[in-house]
């Protein structure tokens, strides 16, 4: 069997690949004020080298792919990473995570190369609070790059809002009713802010927004369908860390994605592959050796398959990062992808 099942039997067929660190957003919640370092250009995976490693990572068992970044949109010609890696055999799935920055440009060339899916980070809908929390955003653009999206039949399209305490929090019930007109093809997802290296603001509890949601709406459990993890159950394999509500009154799907308050550690089934070439068998931990160290020097597919297994058989539990104790998750978001 090959399957990719560490040491408490967490078996593993999803596949995030970060393919740059850079992003042109500087989300306050993301970096810090003063900017990052970027990864050298030469440290990073190429096409080519990533799309052995994801032809690797299938021979082991990895169906679904998510292609994130940083921002993966600014990546020359990720159009044909997105196509080599839907035609990798044995890949069933390509999505990808953006801030849609770049997205009405791009969005027919993406479906078009076999992207089946997209996720848009979006934290609020006032333009100069948008343009504040992304330090430079432009909040109309990524509207329109959500429209080209749906036009392209990339839908449903995931709307991830990462809500901060005194900062978008007064904005849930605006998100809800401004996506609920497109509650046919659009999911609306809460997100628990995680403190990368600092705490730099607070997060707002997923049962907070859901008991605020619950004075206005009926909170229907969503039938479940693969990706998804039942309300507040637990995960089925294949699942996601969503946990998802329709809203009965105006048919949005609400979903909520609570990694301090309501821990999925316990059912993950998800990998991650950095920019470069580092694994994370858990959001939280860094994981050596790299990839990319392996493969530039001269090691066969075999072997990075080797590498792979023992790194998942090592992978930690989890994170014990609270709402405000805890351990800080280690690195910063924009080199892991989220
Ligand atoms: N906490 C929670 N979510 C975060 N994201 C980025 N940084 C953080 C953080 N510190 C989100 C982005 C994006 C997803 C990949 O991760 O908003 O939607
Ligand atoms: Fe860029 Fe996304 Fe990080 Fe914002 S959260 S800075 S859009 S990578």
């Amino acid at each position: 069997m090959d399957a990719l099942t560490d040491s408490l039997g967490r078996v593993h067929t999803y596949l995030r690949v970060s393919v740059t660190d850079r992003c042109n957003y500087r989300c306050t919640y993301c970096m810090p004020a003063e900017g990052m370092s970027w990864m050298p250009r030469a440290d990073l995976l190429t096409y080519e080298e990533i799309g052995r490693v994801v032809g690797v990572f299938a021979g082991l068992g990895i169906r679904r792919v998510r292609i994130t970044g940083g921002e993966p949109l600014i990546r020359r010609d990720i159009d044909a990473l997105v196509a080599s890696v839907a035609g990798t055999p044995g890949i069933r799935d390509v999505a990808m995570t953006t801030n849609a920055h770049h997205l009405a440009r791009l969005a027919d060339r993406l479906a078009a190369a076999g992207l089946s899916r997209i996720n848009v980070s979006l934290d609020s809908l006032v333009p100069e609070r948008f343009a504040r929390l992304t330090r430079g955003g432009d909040l109309a653009r990524v509207l329109d790059g959500i429209q080209a999206a749906r036009d392209a039949g990339l839908g449903p399209i995931k709307i991830n809002a990462v809500l901060l305490e005194g900062e978008n929090d007064d904005e849930i019930d605006s998100l809800v009713d401004y996506f609920a007109r497109w509650a046919d093809d659009t999911e609306l997802r809460f997100i628990e802010y995680m403190p990368f290296e600092a705490r730099w603001h607070r997060c707002v509890p997923a049962a907070k927004v859901r008991e605020q949601l619950s004075r206005r709406f009926t909170l229907a459990p969503r039938k479940t369908v693969p990706g998804d993890a039942p309300p507040g159950g637990i995960q089925g394999s294949g699942a996601g860390p969503a946990r998802t509500w329709v809203l009965a009154e105006n048919g949005l799907t609400v979903g909520f994605i609570s990694p301090l308050t309501e821990h999925f550690c316990a059912t993950c089934n998800r990998l991650r592959l950095m920019a470069d070439g580092h694994l994370r068998t858990c959001l939280a931990h860094e994981d050596t050796p790299s990839l990319r160290d392996l493969i530039r020097g001269g090691a066969d597919d075999p072997a990075l398959a080797d590498a792979i297994r023992a790194m998942v058989l090592g992978k930690p539990w989890g994170h014990d990062c609270g709402e405000h104790d805890g351990a800080l998750f280690q690195g910063v978001m924009t080199g892991i992808g989220g």
